[in-house]
């Protein structure tokens, strides 16, 4: 994630992910919301294992900043990331 990016959304690319709708999630990355531009990094991933033990119908999955999001749809995504962007950002420390 590079330094100017505050969300990381990791989108699900295994076989059960890609078919259930990751595919449409990706077009995120080419064709993210005005607001995301320099602030949210969306990217591909492999299987999460997130769907194993039979967690299907959990897919497509995305992390953001790391937590786990099953079910995920392009209008869910845009809400969390937008929530997250909307707190209030802790200030940084000049020491770093
Ligand atoms: S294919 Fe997405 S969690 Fe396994």
């Amino acid at each position: 994630m590079s330094e100017k990016c505050m969300i990381k959304v990791e989108v699900c690319c295994g076989t059960t992910c890609f078919l259930l709708g990751a595919r449409e999630l990706l077009a995120l990355a080419d064709d993210p919301p005005a607001a995301w531009q320099g602030r949210v990094e969306v990217i591909a991933t492999p299987c999460m294992d997130a769907c194993n033990g039979n967690r299907f119908s959990g897919s497509p999955y995305v992390r953001i900043n790391g937590t786990l999001l099953s079910g995920a749809t392009r209008d869910l995504v845009e809400q969390r990331v937008n929530a997250i962007m909307a707190k209030p950002q802790p200030e940084r420390s000049a020491e770093q």
